[in-house]
This record gives C-alpha cells, sequence and structure tokens, in this order.
C-alpha cells in the first residue's frame, strides 16, 4: 500500500530556513494538490502579520493560535485531502501538535539542513519577517540543538544541503508514492 492510498496530504516540518513554504509549492504543483502555509493561515485568521502578532500578544499566544489553526488545517485534510502543508518551524517541536499529527496518520516529512545554512537562507529571505531570528546566535542554536531531535520523529527526513528547491520536491514526492 503506497503512502499516498492512506491519506492525499503531507506534511512539511523543519527549522526556519528549511524551504517547508518553497518545497511544498513545488510539491503541491508537482502532485496537481492544494498548498497550504501554515503561518498564512494563522495571519489570515488573526488579521495581523506573524510579527504583530508576536509584537502585541507574544510567542505564548501565538503558539495558541498554531495549535488552533493547525487543529482546522487537519479537519480540512481529514475532509478534503489532495493537500501538501507547510507548518512553521515551531509547530511540530510542541508536543500537542504532534501528536495530533501522529493521531491523524497523515506523513510528517522533516526538511532538514545544517544550521549556518538554514541562517543563510533566512538572512537571503528579509521579506519574511520571523521574530525568533531577532534572538541573536546563540539562543537560535540552542533552539536548533531543541528542536533537531523532535522534528527527526518524522516519518521521513529528506536533506536538503546543495540541493535545489525542485530536486527536494522530488525526493518527497517519491518517498511519498514508495510502496
Ligand atoms: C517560527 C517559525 C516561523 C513562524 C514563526 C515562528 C518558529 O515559520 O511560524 O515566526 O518557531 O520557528 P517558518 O519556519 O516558516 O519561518
Amino acid at each position: 500500500m503506497s503512502r499516498l492510498s492512506h491519506r492525499r496530504a503531507v506534511f512539511l516540518v523543519g527549522f526556519m530556513g528549511a524551504g517547508k513554504t518553497a518545497v511544498g509549492r513545488a510539491l503541491a504543483n508537482h502532485l496537481k494538490w492544494r498548498f497550504v502555509d501554515l503561518d498564512d493561515e494563522i495571519e489570515r485568521a488573526a488579521k495581523r502579520s506573524i510579527a504583530e502578532i508576536f509584537k502585541a500578544r507574544g510567542e505564548t499566544d501565538f503558539r495558541k493560535l498554531e495549535s488552533r489553526e493547525l487543529r482546522r488545517t487537519l479537519e480540512r485534510v481529514e475532509n478534503e485531502g489532495a493537500a501538501v502543508i507547510a507548518l512553521g518551524g515551531g509547530t511540530f517541536a510542541q508536543a500537542e501538535n504532534a501528536e495530533k499529527l501522529r493521531q491523524s496518520r497523515v506523513p510528517v516529512v522533516f526538511l532538514d539542513a545544517p544550521l549556518e545554512e538554514l541562517l543563510r537562507r533566512c538572512q537571503a529571505e528579509p521579506e519574511r519577517v520571523r521574530p525568533l531570528l531577532d534572538r541573536g546566535g546563540e539562543a537560535l542554536s540552542i533552539l536548533y540543538a531543541e528542536r533537531r531531535p523532535l522534528y527527526l520523529a518524522a516519518d521521513a527526513t529528506v536533506q536538503t544541503l546543495g540541493k535545489s528547491i525542485p530536486e527536494v520536491a522530488g525526493e518527497v514526492a517519491r518517498w511519498l508514492m514508495q510502496d
């Protein structure tokens, strides 16, 4: 039984700069599925940008909004399927969210890269405001070290260093098609 025959959907997880959005779009395009970016869903529901949410309400409130939108997205996926969903860097690192995803049995793929590369990619994308980047190098190293083992609990890990977005999307697609 292919991984696709259970539920035609996949969640992409990983640290900021992993390429979840870019790979997700390419993969959705390739599979002719819907693409959903959880950060966009949060912004739409809150009618504020992620940066504004962090500033006005703090990280704790942001995490509540994030979990709520994840639940909504899961309900939609269970009803409609055919979606690639890019999560935020912290979504899968919250135990409650990871448990919900496990229960859903929708495959979760971790896009992996070394921290230096992730930070380089974030710097190359200044238009995407990421409030956690303001915490600086040491705090980010600690966050990365804390989160990486949690991401590794995903159903599959794809190394992204030195690969193009279509290459990574192709690897995820092949993994999904495997028996
Ligand atoms: C976050 C990552 C961001 C966004 C928010 C918090 C995190 O998403 O959800 O700024 O906790 O790592 P990206 O990973 O898409 O940048």
